[in-house]
Protein backbone atom coordinates (compact mmCIF):
# COMPACT_ATOMS: atom_id res chain seq x y z
CA UNK A 1 0.00 0.00 0.00
CA UNK A 2 1.26 3.39 -1.10
CA UNK A 3 2.06 4.78 2.98
CA UNK A 4 1.46 8.59 2.33
CA UNK A 5 -0.71 10.61 0.09
CA UNK A 6 2.15 12.08 -2.22
CA UNK A 7 4.11 11.21 -5.01
CA UNK A 8 7.00 13.49 -6.12
CA UNK A 9 10.17 12.91 -8.14
CA UNK A 10 7.85 11.78 -10.93
CA UNK A 11 9.80 11.64 -14.05
CA UNK A 12 7.28 12.18 -16.56
CA UNK A 13 3.51 12.77 -15.70
CA UNK A 14 1.35 12.03 -18.63
CA UNK A 15 -2.30 13.80 -17.08
CA UNK A 16 -3.90 13.14 -20.52
CA UNK A 17 -6.45 15.95 -19.62
CA UNK A 18 -8.99 15.87 -22.42
CA UNK A 19 -8.68 19.31 -23.79
CA UNK A 20 -7.35 20.00 -26.98
CA UNK A 21 -6.43 17.10 -30.07
CA UNK A 22 -5.78 13.15 -29.59
CA UNK A 23 -2.06 13.04 -29.39
CA UNK A 24 -2.67 16.37 -26.45
CA UNK A 25 -1.96 14.14 -23.67
CA UNK A 26 -0.47 17.03 -21.42
CA UNK A 27 2.90 15.90 -20.06
CA UNK A 28 4.75 17.11 -17.06
CA UNK A 29 8.43 16.59 -16.51
CA UNK A 30 9.49 16.90 -13.12
CA UNK A 31 5.92 16.26 -11.83
CA UNK A 32 4.45 15.31 -8.22
CA UNK A 33 0.76 13.79 -7.79
CA UNK A 34 -1.27 14.16 -4.58
CA UNK A 35 -4.55 12.33 -3.41
CA UNK A 36 -7.09 11.93 -0.51
CA UNK A 37 -9.87 9.79 0.36
CA UNK A 38 -9.28 7.97 -2.95
CA UNK A 39 -9.45 11.25 -5.08
CA UNK A 40 -7.08 13.19 -6.70
CA UNK A 41 -6.28 16.35 -5.05
CA UNK A 42 -3.37 18.15 -7.19
CA UNK A 43 -0.91 16.73 -10.41
CA UNK A 44 1.30 19.10 -11.98
CA UNK A 45 5.25 20.80 -11.65
CA UNK A 46 6.80 19.70 -8.28
CA UNK A 47 7.91 23.61 -8.25
CA UNK A 48 4.34 24.32 -8.22
CA UNK A 49 3.53 22.20 -5.34
CA UNK A 50 1.28 24.33 -2.78
CA UNK A 51 2.91 25.02 0.36
CA UNK A 52 0.08 23.29 2.17
CA UNK A 53 1.14 19.71 0.30
CA UNK A 54 4.31 20.01 0.91
CA UNK A 55 3.83 19.15 4.42
CA UNK A 56 2.58 16.02 3.66
CA UNK A 57 4.77 12.79 4.33
CA UNK A 58 6.04 12.36 0.56
CA UNK A 59 7.58 9.06 -1.21
CA UNK A 60 9.88 9.41 -4.06
CA UNK A 61 9.24 8.37 -7.33
CA UNK A 62 12.97 7.95 -8.23
CA UNK A 63 11.99 9.47 -11.45
CA UNK A 64 9.82 6.77 -12.89
CA UNK A 65 6.86 7.89 -15.51
CA UNK A 66 3.01 8.17 -14.52
CA UNK A 67 0.29 7.54 -16.13
CA UNK A 68 -3.77 7.24 -15.16
CA UNK A 69 -4.76 3.72 -15.05
CA UNK A 70 -5.76 2.33 -18.14
CA UNK A 71 -8.76 1.66 -19.34
CA UNK A 72 -10.02 -1.53 -21.44
CA UNK A 73 -13.35 -0.21 -22.40
CA UNK A 74 -13.90 -3.17 -24.75
CA UNK A 75 -13.80 -6.81 -23.43
CA UNK A 76 -15.73 -10.01 -23.10
CA UNK A 77 -14.03 -11.23 -19.62
CA UNK A 78 -16.14 -13.90 -18.87
CA UNK A 79 -16.65 -17.16 -21.25
CA UNK A 80 -15.94 -21.09 -21.27
CA UNK A 81 -13.35 -22.58 -23.11
CA UNK A 82 -10.81 -21.06 -25.88
CA UNK A 83 -10.97 -21.74 -29.80
CA UNK A 84 -7.13 -22.19 -30.05
CA UNK A 85 -8.60 -25.01 -33.26
CA UNK A 86 -9.90 -21.65 -35.24
CA UNK A 87 -6.59 -19.80 -34.92
CA UNK A 88 -5.38 -22.49 -37.02
CA UNK A 89 -8.41 -22.78 -39.40
CA UNK A 90 -7.34 -19.05 -40.11
CA UNK A 91 -3.64 -19.59 -40.67
CA UNK A 92 -4.46 -22.46 -43.03
CA UNK A 93 -6.94 -19.88 -44.71
CA UNK A 94 -10.23 -20.10 -43.43
CA UNK A 95 -11.96 -16.71 -43.08
CA UNK A 96 -14.11 -15.53 -39.36
CA UNK A 97 -17.33 -15.72 -41.82
CA UNK A 98 -16.69 -19.39 -42.96
CA UNK A 99 -15.59 -20.32 -39.14
CA UNK A 100 -19.10 -18.76 -37.93
CA UNK A 101 -20.81 -20.50 -41.27
CA UNK A 102 -20.13 -24.36 -40.12
CA UNK A 103 -20.56 -24.29 -36.31
CA UNK A 104 -17.36 -22.34 -34.94
CA UNK A 105 -17.03 -19.05 -33.69
CA UNK A 106 -19.20 -16.87 -31.35
CA UNK A 107 -21.31 -20.56 -30.97
CA UNK A 108 -18.68 -22.28 -29.99
CA UNK A 109 -18.09 -20.40 -27.21
CA UNK A 110 -21.70 -20.05 -26.27
CA UNK A 111 -21.86 -24.09 -26.01
CA UNK A 112 -18.52 -23.70 -23.68
CA UNK A 113 -20.02 -21.13 -21.69
CA UNK A 114 -23.47 -22.66 -21.04
CA UNK A 115 -21.35 -25.49 -19.74
CA UNK A 116 -19.45 -23.62 -17.29
CA UNK A 117 -20.37 -23.19 -13.41
CA UNK A 118 -20.71 -19.84 -12.17
CA UNK A 119 -17.82 -20.34 -9.67
CA UNK A 120 -15.62 -21.64 -13.11
CA UNK A 121 -16.29 -18.61 -14.89
CA UNK A 122 -15.77 -15.94 -11.89
CA UNK A 123 -12.57 -17.78 -10.91
CA UNK A 124 -11.14 -17.46 -14.29
CA UNK A 125 -12.13 -14.06 -15.04
CA UNK A 126 -10.89 -13.00 -11.51
CA UNK A 127 -7.83 -14.04 -12.78
CA UNK A 128 -7.21 -12.03 -15.94
CA UNK A 129 -8.14 -8.73 -14.02
CA UNK A 130 -5.44 -9.65 -11.76
CA UNK A 131 -3.22 -9.87 -14.45
CA UNK A 132 -4.67 -7.05 -16.16
CA UNK A 133 -3.63 -4.38 -12.91
CA UNK A 134 -0.19 -5.83 -13.26
CA UNK A 135 -0.31 -4.01 -16.84
CA UNK A 136 -1.50 -1.20 -15.09
CA UNK A 137 -4.92 -1.16 -16.47
CA UNK A 138 -7.58 -0.08 -13.16
CA UNK A 139 -10.91 0.22 -15.29
CA UNK A 140 -12.52 -2.79 -17.49
CA UNK A 141 -15.30 -3.03 -19.45
CA UNK A 142 -17.24 -6.51 -19.56
CA UNK A 143 -19.57 -7.60 -22.25
CA UNK A 144 -21.67 -10.64 -21.49
CA UNK A 145 -22.73 -12.19 -25.04
CA UNK A 146 -21.72 -16.12 -24.66
CA UNK A 147 -24.68 -17.15 -22.83
CA UNK A 148 -27.39 -16.07 -25.07
CA UNK A 149 -29.89 -17.60 -23.15
CA UNK A 150 -31.79 -16.24 -20.12
CA UNK A 151 -30.04 -17.76 -17.31
CA UNK A 152 -26.56 -17.98 -19.27
CA UNK A 153 -26.89 -13.99 -19.54
CA UNK A 154 -27.62 -13.49 -16.26
CA UNK A 155 -25.31 -16.01 -14.71
CA UNK A 156 -22.39 -13.90 -17.04
CA UNK A 157 -23.31 -10.07 -16.04
CA UNK A 158 -23.98 -11.47 -12.25
CA UNK A 159 -20.28 -13.16 -12.52
CA UNK A 160 -19.68 -9.02 -13.06
CA UNK A 161 -21.46 -7.67 -10.54
CA UNK A 162 -19.22 -9.91 -7.42
CA UNK A 163 -16.52 -9.27 -9.67
CA UNK A 164 -17.08 -5.64 -9.21
CA UNK A 165 -17.55 -5.89 -5.28
CA UNK A 166 -14.40 -8.35 -4.68
CA UNK A 167 -11.42 -6.91 -6.41
CA UNK A 168 -10.19 -3.79 -7.37
CA UNK A 169 -10.45 -2.63 -10.57
CA UNK A 170 -13.61 -1.20 -11.22
CA UNK A 171 -15.76 -2.53 -13.65
CA UNK A 172 -18.57 -1.15 -16.24
CA UNK A 173 -20.67 -4.19 -17.46
CA UNK A 174 -22.86 -4.35 -20.63
CA UNK A 175 -25.64 -6.61 -21.83
CA UNK A 176 -24.82 -8.05 -25.43
CA UNK A 177 -27.25 -10.62 -25.79
CA UNK A 178 -27.07 -9.24 -29.50
CA UNK A 179 -24.22 -10.98 -29.75
CA UNK A 180 -25.41 -13.53 -32.52
CA UNK A 181 -28.87 -15.57 -32.87
CA UNK A 182 -28.39 -18.60 -30.74
CA UNK A 183 -28.72 -21.66 -32.65
CA UNK A 184 -32.00 -22.82 -31.03
CA UNK A 185 -33.57 -19.73 -32.88
CA UNK A 186 -31.82 -19.29 -35.56
CA UNK A 187 -35.27 -20.32 -37.55
CA UNK A 188 -37.42 -17.66 -35.67
CA UNK A 189 -34.85 -14.93 -35.06
CA UNK A 190 -37.60 -12.28 -34.79
CA UNK A 191 -39.02 -14.66 -31.55
CA UNK A 192 -35.20 -14.03 -30.57
CA UNK A 193 -35.14 -10.40 -30.94
CA UNK A 194 -38.56 -10.17 -29.10
CA UNK A 195 -37.05 -12.08 -25.79
CA UNK A 196 -34.17 -9.05 -25.75
CA UNK A 197 -36.06 -6.23 -26.22
CA UNK A 198 -39.34 -7.68 -23.96
CA UNK A 199 -37.73 -10.21 -20.91
CA UNK A 200 -33.63 -9.42 -20.92
CA UNK A 201 -33.62 -6.05 -21.76
CA UNK A 202 -36.28 -5.21 -18.75
CA UNK A 203 -34.71 -7.69 -16.16
CA UNK A 204 -31.27 -6.67 -16.79
CA UNK A 205 -32.30 -3.15 -16.57
CA UNK A 206 -34.81 -3.81 -13.17
CA UNK A 207 -32.02 -5.74 -11.39
CA UNK A 208 -29.45 -3.20 -11.90
CA UNK A 209 -26.80 -5.93 -13.75
CA UNK A 210 -25.61 -3.55 -16.78
CA UNK A 211 -24.45 -0.39 -17.39
CA UNK A 212 -24.61 -0.39 -21.43
CA UNK A 213 -26.13 -2.51 -23.92
CA UNK A 214 -24.72 -3.16 -26.90
CA UNK A 215 -25.27 -4.69 -30.88
CA UNK A 216 -23.27 -6.86 -32.80
CA UNK A 217 -24.31 -5.56 -36.25
CA UNK A 218 -23.19 -7.83 -39.46
CA UNK A 219 -24.42 -10.36 -41.85
CA UNK A 220 -23.61 -12.93 -39.44
CA UNK A 221 -25.18 -11.54 -36.53
CA UNK A 222 -27.76 -8.68 -36.47
CA UNK A 223 -29.33 -6.33 -38.94
CA UNK A 224 -29.55 -2.70 -38.25
CA UNK A 225 -33.44 -2.94 -38.01
CA UNK A 226 -32.58 -4.99 -35.04
CA UNK A 227 -29.95 -3.51 -33.81
CA UNK A 228 -31.87 0.04 -33.46
CA UNK A 229 -35.12 -1.66 -31.99
CA UNK A 230 -32.63 -3.63 -29.51
CA UNK A 231 -30.34 -0.38 -28.85
CA UNK A 232 -33.52 1.77 -28.16
CA UNK A 233 -35.44 -0.61 -26.07
CA UNK A 234 -31.90 -0.57 -24.06
CA UNK A 235 -32.15 3.07 -23.96
CA UNK A 236 -35.29 3.51 -22.83
CA UNK A 237 -34.66 1.34 -19.85
CA UNK A 238 -31.80 3.32 -19.24
CA UNK A 239 -28.73 0.80 -20.33
CA UNK A 240 -26.63 3.55 -22.92
CA UNK A 241 -25.69 2.10 -25.98
CA UNK A 242 -22.13 0.90 -27.46
CA UNK A 243 -21.88 -0.90 -31.04
CA UNK A 244 -19.81 -3.93 -32.85
CA UNK A 245 -19.70 -1.94 -36.28
CA UNK A 246 -18.71 -1.91 -39.46
CA UNK A 247 -16.22 -4.66 -39.29
CA UNK A 248 -15.98 -7.29 -41.25
CA UNK A 249 -18.13 -5.15 -44.02
CA UNK A 250 -19.80 -1.46 -43.84
CA UNK A 251 -23.28 -2.27 -42.69
CA UNK A 252 -24.17 1.07 -41.70
CA UNK A 253 -23.41 0.54 -37.85
CA UNK A 254 -21.31 4.06 -37.39
CA UNK A 255 -24.45 6.08 -38.60
CA UNK A 256 -26.58 4.08 -36.44
CA UNK A 257 -24.26 4.56 -33.50
CA UNK A 258 -24.07 8.50 -34.31
CA UNK A 259 -28.46 8.68 -34.97
CA UNK A 260 -28.54 6.86 -31.27
CA UNK A 261 -26.50 9.49 -29.72
CA UNK A 262 -24.20 5.41 -28.38
CA UNK A 263 -21.51 6.26 -26.77
CA UNK A 264 -19.40 4.43 -29.31
CA UNK A 265 -18.89 2.58 -32.12
CA UNK A 266 -16.31 -0.41 -32.02
CA UNK A 267 -14.36 -2.01 -34.50
CA UNK A 268 -14.81 0.17 -37.67
CA UNK A 269 -12.33 -1.45 -39.73
CA UNK A 270 -15.06 -0.87 -42.58
CA UNK A 271 -16.42 2.72 -41.81
CA UNK A 272 -17.89 4.82 -44.66
CA UNK A 273 -16.54 8.58 -44.97
CA UNK A 274 -20.38 9.10 -44.15
CA UNK A 275 -20.00 6.97 -41.33
CA UNK A 276 -17.20 8.67 -39.78
CA UNK A 277 -18.56 12.63 -40.76
CA UNK A 278 -21.87 11.22 -38.59
CA UNK A 279 -19.93 10.42 -35.87
CA UNK A 280 -17.78 13.39 -35.97
CA UNK A 281 -21.23 15.22 -35.57
CA UNK A 282 -22.61 13.16 -32.58
CA UNK A 283 -19.68 12.94 -30.62
CA UNK A 284 -19.59 9.12 -30.68
CA UNK A 285 -16.04 8.10 -29.68
CA UNK A 286 -14.67 5.60 -32.37
CA UNK A 287 -13.02 2.56 -30.28
CA UNK A 288 -10.76 0.80 -32.31
CA UNK A 289 -9.39 -3.10 -31.54
CA UNK A 290 -5.77 -3.50 -33.35
CA UNK A 291 -5.53 -6.68 -31.51
CA UNK A 292 -8.98 -8.21 -33.71
CA UNK A 293 -7.51 -6.66 -36.63
CA UNK A 294 -4.28 -8.60 -36.33
CA UNK A 295 -5.51 -11.58 -35.34
CA UNK A 296 -7.95 -11.82 -38.32
CA UNK A 297 -5.98 -10.04 -40.96
CA UNK A 298 -8.52 -7.25 -41.49
CA UNK A 299 -7.15 -3.70 -43.11
CA UNK A 300 -6.98 -1.64 -40.23
CA UNK A 301 -9.57 0.77 -38.71
CA UNK A 302 -8.72 4.10 -40.86
CA UNK A 303 -7.71 6.10 -37.32
CA UNK A 304 -5.95 8.89 -39.50
CA UNK A 305 -9.28 9.99 -41.36
CA UNK A 306 -11.33 8.86 -37.87
CA UNK A 307 -8.84 11.76 -36.10
CA UNK A 308 -9.21 14.32 -39.14
CA UNK A 309 -12.55 14.55 -38.91
CA UNK A 310 -12.91 15.10 -35.40
CA UNK A 311 -14.03 11.80 -34.15
CA UNK A 312 -11.87 10.93 -30.20
CA UNK A 313 -10.45 7.35 -30.63
CA UNK A 314 -9.87 4.78 -28.40
CA UNK A 315 -8.26 2.10 -28.21
CA UNK A 316 -9.03 -1.70 -26.60
CA UNK A 317 -8.12 -4.95 -26.62
CA UNK A 318 -11.47 -6.87 -27.37
CA UNK A 319 -10.30 -9.74 -25.15
CA UNK A 320 -12.42 -12.84 -26.19
CA UNK A 321 -11.85 -16.64 -27.60
CA UNK A 322 -12.25 -15.98 -31.50
CA UNK A 323 -10.77 -12.57 -32.74
CA UNK A 324 -8.88 -11.83 -29.91
CA UNK A 325 -7.32 -14.18 -26.93
CA UNK A 326 -5.23 -11.61 -25.02
CA UNK A 327 -5.65 -8.56 -22.47
CA UNK A 328 -2.53 -7.15 -23.09
CA UNK A 329 -3.64 -3.30 -23.64
CA UNK A 330 0.01 -1.80 -24.10
CA UNK A 331 0.60 -4.72 -27.30
CA UNK A 332 -2.96 -3.21 -28.65
CA UNK A 333 -1.73 0.67 -27.84
CA UNK A 334 1.87 -0.89 -29.77
CA UNK A 335 -0.30 -2.67 -32.88
CA UNK A 336 -2.94 0.94 -33.04
CA UNK A 337 0.67 3.21 -33.77
CA UNK A 338 2.23 0.39 -36.36
CA UNK A 339 -1.53 -0.82 -37.93
CA UNK A 340 -3.42 2.39 -37.12
CA UNK A 341 -0.86 5.18 -37.45
CA UNK A 342 -1.53 6.62 -34.17
CA UNK A 343 1.27 8.34 -32.47
CA UNK A 344 2.16 6.88 -28.76
CA UNK A 345 1.05 10.12 -27.48
CA UNK A 346 -2.72 9.43 -29.51
CA UNK A 347 -2.79 5.62 -28.40
CA UNK A 348 -2.44 6.50 -24.72
CA UNK A 349 -4.84 9.02 -24.18
CA UNK A 350 -7.24 6.64 -26.81
CA UNK A 351 -6.45 4.04 -23.70
CA UNK A 352 -7.19 6.81 -20.53
CA UNK A 353 -9.74 9.74 -21.37
CA UNK A 354 -11.35 8.44 -24.41
CA UNK A 355 -11.48 4.95 -23.85
CA UNK A 356 -13.39 6.62 -20.08
CA UNK A 357 -16.09 8.16 -21.90
CA UNK A 358 -16.51 5.52 -23.97
CA UNK A 359 -17.53 3.87 -21.18
CA UNK A 360 -19.49 6.92 -19.46
CA UNK A 361 -16.77 6.70 -17.12
CA UNK A 362 -14.84 10.34 -17.91
CA UNK A 363 -16.13 12.17 -14.95
CA UNK A 364 -14.28 9.95 -12.71
CA UNK A 365 -11.28 7.72 -14.11
CA UNK A 366 -9.23 8.31 -17.60
CA UNK A 367 -7.30 11.87 -16.65
CA UNK A 368 -5.06 13.00 -13.54
CA UNK A 369 -6.30 16.38 -12.45
CA UNK A 370 -8.22 17.04 -8.97
CA UNK A 371 -11.55 15.41 -8.25
CA UNK A 372 -11.14 12.35 -10.07
CA UNK A 373 -10.36 8.81 -8.89
CA UNK A 374 -6.44 8.40 -7.56
CA UNK A 375 -6.48 5.53 -10.57
CA UNK A 376 -2.62 6.07 -11.83
CA UNK A 377 0.13 3.31 -12.50
CA UNK A 378 3.86 3.89 -12.16
CA UNK A 379 5.82 2.41 -15.77
CA UNK A 380 9.63 2.36 -15.77
CA UNK A 381 10.22 4.35 -18.69
CA UNK A 382 11.24 7.56 -19.84
CA UNK A 383 8.27 8.81 -21.85
CA UNK A 384 5.00 7.41 -23.27
CA UNK A 385 6.81 7.34 -26.71
CA UNK A 386 9.77 4.82 -25.48
CA UNK A 387 6.92 2.71 -23.18
CA UNK A 388 5.20 1.49 -26.80
CA UNK A 389 8.47 1.90 -29.16
CA UNK A 390 10.17 -1.12 -26.94
CA UNK A 391 7.52 -3.39 -25.67
CA UNK A 392 8.56 -5.17 -22.88
CA UNK A 393 6.82 -7.75 -21.22
CA UNK A 394 5.52 -5.52 -18.56
CA UNK A 395 7.04 -2.18 -18.03
CA UNK A 396 4.50 -1.23 -15.22
CA UNK A 397 6.00 -1.92 -11.80
CA UNK A 398 3.10 -0.31 -9.58
CA UNK A 399 -0.67 0.07 -9.98
CA UNK A 400 -2.93 2.14 -7.63
CA UNK A 401 -6.76 2.41 -7.78
CA UNK A 402 -8.40 4.68 -5.68
CA UNK A 403 -5.05 6.25 -3.71
CA UNK A 404 -4.62 2.12 -2.88
CA UNK A 405 -1.83 0.14 -4.37
CA UNK A 406 -3.74 -2.99 -5.55
CA UNK A 407 -0.15 -4.12 -7.21
CA UNK A 408 3.93 -3.52 -7.45
CA UNK A 409 6.13 -5.76 -8.88
O1 LIG B 1 -15.62 -8.20 -30.86
N1 LIG B 1 -17.40 -9.10 -33.28
C1 LIG B 1 -18.02 -9.78 -32.49
N2 LIG B 1 -17.63 -10.18 -31.31
C2 LIG B 1 -16.27 -10.39 -30.97
C3 LIG B 1 -15.78 -11.67 -31.47
C4 LIG B 1 -16.22 -12.69 -30.61
C5 LIG B 1 -15.75 -14.06 -30.96
O2 LIG B 1 -15.19 -14.31 -32.05
O3 LIG B 1 -15.99 -14.88 -30.08
C6 LIG B 1 -15.40 -9.26 -31.40
O4 LIG B 1 -14.49 -9.39 -32.23
FE1 LIG C 1 -15.99 -7.32 -29.21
Amino acid sequence: MLAVPLLTNIGYLATCRAPGAQGDIHPVREAALAWEGGRITWAGPARDLPAALRALPAEDAGGLAVFPGLVDCHTHLAFGGWRADEFEQRIQGATYLEIAARGGGIVSTVRQTRQATEAQLEARARGWLAAMRELGVTTVECKSGYGLDRDTELRLLRVYRRLAASQPCRLVSTYLGAHVVPAEYRERRADYVRLIIDDMIPLVAREGLADCCDAFVEQSAFSIEEARAILRAGLDAGLRSKLHADQLSDGGGALLAAELGALSADHLEHVSDAGIAAMARAGVVAVSLPLATMYLNQPPMPARRLIEAGVAVAVATDFNPGSAPSFHLPFALTLACTLQRMTPAEALKGATIYAARAVGRDAEVGSLEAGKFADFALFDVPDVTQWLYQLQANACVRTVIGGETVWRS
